[in-house]
């Protein structure tokens, strides 16, 4: 057999990901975050009405992304519309990173970042989160120091649920006036602390949003990258010109209109994760506070046992330990009140 032609050096070194795992359908979803009853009906619906002409032409995103930064409350001209937050981590980085710019990330966070920095060959300066999930704040202002092209953080974090506070972030922003922040807000909706207004005001600030998690759209990839006026056409510019379907606009168009769906969500999780937490400290399961739709706990020996346990029942959580190094840690979804009961109920009886 001949050899393939040649790829990109940064693509060969990068590990292979490991996607989801498939067979969710039916179980009791506590393993990706997702919204655990669905999307609004409004959103539904609005899937359901799409005509043979919609789906006949090109999307038309002028309209809607006017409406969706009406929503937003920011300028429509500052809002680029994204399949998810992972397009528009892979837009930030396409269009500014370099093969070898520095990236500074915070791990444990979220594996895409790492994922789309080494696809474009960057140089990566990793910090990580303390023993107690601690955010740390002077390695990073240290590492800001060396001007990095990028800096990435979700903000809740993924999986430690932690919050950077926004005197945290505008220290930050402060002090790297040449480098791109970006703060991944897919869970602020939950955690109520935002950075978005401040796209006005940081030209180096790079804001995203997502549909898939608190909206309940996960399927339809939605989401959004937010930037200041004059940084925004240079990530135009640098974008595929249909990246957001069109049933997937007219969907988060309604999601975002549905405030009350939103509101009721919201407080449904906000119970659930009081349940959960009392529930967990019941059974002296170490936990650690979470701003976010979902807990990280410390199972310990007995994780493997339990996940695969928990399994049998049809209730998914996701085993953490890769991030941490040592067994034990799993990331638990907050769901709804008589959700989470259940998982309660069964832990209770493992436990
Ligand atoms: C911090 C964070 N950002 C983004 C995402 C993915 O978002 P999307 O579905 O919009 O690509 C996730 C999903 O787990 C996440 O945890």
């Amino acid at each position: 057999m001949s050899a393939l032609p040649p790829v990109r050096r940064s693509v060969l070194r990068m590990a292979a990901y490991q996607p989801p795992l498939g067979n969710r359908r039916g179980a009791l979803r506590l393993d990706f975050n997702e919204n655990t009853v669905g999307c609004s009906r409004r959103a539904l619906d609005a899937l359901r009405r799409l005509t043979q002409e919609e789906a006949a032409v090109y999307p038309e995103y002028e309209r809607i992304q006017q409406r969706l930064a009406r929503g937003f409350g920011v300028p429509a001209g500052q809002l680029l519309l994204t399949a998810g937050t992972d397009d528009a981590l892979r837009l930030a980085v396409d269009t500014v990173v370099e093969p070898g710019s520095l990236v500074v990330l915070v791990e444990p966070t979220f594996a895409m970042y790492r994922f789309y920095a080494e696809r474009a060959g960057a140089r990566l300066l990793v910090l990580r989160y303390g023993a107690q999930m601690q955010f740390p704040e002077p390695s990073v202002l240290r590492a800001l120091a060396q001007r990095p092209r990028l800096f990435v953080l979700a903000n809740p974090n993924n999986p430690t649920g932690t919050l950077v506070p926004l005197a945290v972030l505008r220290r930050i922003l402060q002090a790297a006036p040449r480098t791109w922040v970006l703060v991944d807000e897919a869970y602020s909706e939950f955690s109520d602390v935002t950075v978005l207004p401040w796209v006005r005001r940081y030209p180096q600030l790079l804001v995203t949003r997502t549909f898939s998690k608190a909206f309940g759209l996960a399927g339809l990839r939605v989401g959004c990258l937010f930037a200041h006026r004059r940084a925004a056409p240079l990530f135009r510019r640098a974008q595929s010109p249909y990246p957001v379907a069109t049933p997937a606009l007219v969907a988060a168009e309604q999601a975002l209109r549905d405030r009350r769906f939103l509101r009721e969500y919201l407080r449904a999780v906000r119970t659930g994760k009081q349940i959960l937490v009392a529930g967990l400290e019941r059974l002296r399961i170490p936990q650690f506070p979470s701003a976010a739709n979902f807990v990280l706990v410390d199972f310990g020996r007995r994780a493997e046992a339990v996940l695969r346990a928990l399994r049998r029942q049809g209730i998914l959580l996701r085993d953490r330990r890769s991030d941490f190094g040592r067994v034990g840690y799993v990331r638990i979804t907050v769901g709804t009140p008589a959700q989470t009961r259940r998982l309660v109920r069964a832990l209770e009886a493992l436990w």
